[in-house]
């Protein structure tokens, strides 16, 4: 049977990233490339609520923002459309999800195929959803963690490119746990940006394999 091979590009990207929020995985994902360790360019930062921090640094880092308000579009696809136009105006090669809290149509997720990844603050397929640093703390699990995976339409089910273990402390509460992670995640968000770029990841099916 043959397999659904995916291999990323060795090239200098542009990303787009999506938030929603403080923006701290979108700053460290910049701070790494003015570094030099991440080759690409961030040619667009999104978002669909207007008064997202994450925005407003990306503002005052230069850099091209664009919002969109979901109650201007008649349904979800719609709203999706248009983004796809906007991506695709702008020659986006990845396009990062961090802290994007709204669920991505399967006419946006077949739109960019192997070229959308996510962060997301537990170890999947374990805790999908929102509020999982508490789940893991009222589950009793020893840990918990991050996970970056690309994001096909069953939400927070795509393959894994990288994960980090962050034990859970019996004296946790979702602050504490979810800052652990967080440190986490701004670690491995970066990394697998880096890889995806140096042409090191290969989708094999659900796998992810680092060259
Ligand atoms: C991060 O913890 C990220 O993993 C989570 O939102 C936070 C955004 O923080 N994402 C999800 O829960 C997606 N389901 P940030 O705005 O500081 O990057």
């Amino acid at each position: 049977m043959s397999k659904d091979v995916y291999r990323s590009p060795k090239k200098r990207g542009k990303i787009a990233v999506f938030l929603s929020g403080r923006g701290s995985n979108f700053v460290a994902i910049h701070d790494e490339i003015r570094a030099g360790k991440i080759n690409a360019d961030i040619g667009l930062v999104f978002s669909n609520k207007q008064e997202a921090l994450g925005l407003k640094i990306a503002q005052e880092c230069n850099l091209q923002t664009l919002s969109l308000n979901p109650k201007d579009f008649t349904s979800r696809e719609d709203y999706d459309r248009k983004i796809v136009e906007e991506i695709k105006k702008r020659d986006i090669d990845l396009i990062c999800l961090a802290g994007y809290m709204r669920i991505l149509t399967p006419l946006f997720c077949e739109a960019f195929r192997n070229k959308i990844i996510n962060i997301h603050p537990a170890l999947l397929p374990s805790f999908p959803g929102l509020h999982v640093q508490q789940k893991a703390i009222d589950w009793g699990v020893r840990y918990s963690g991050a996970t970056v995976h690309f994001v096909t339409p069953e939400v927070d089910m795509g393959p894994i490119i990288t994960q980090a273990i962050v034990p859970v402390l019996q004296d946790d509460t979702e602050d504490t746990l979810s800052e652990r992670i967080l440190k986490e995640e701004h670690k491995i968000y970066s990394e697998a940006v880096r890889l995806y770029f140096e042409g090191m990841l290969e989708v094999r099916d659900r796998r992810v394999f680092i060259l």
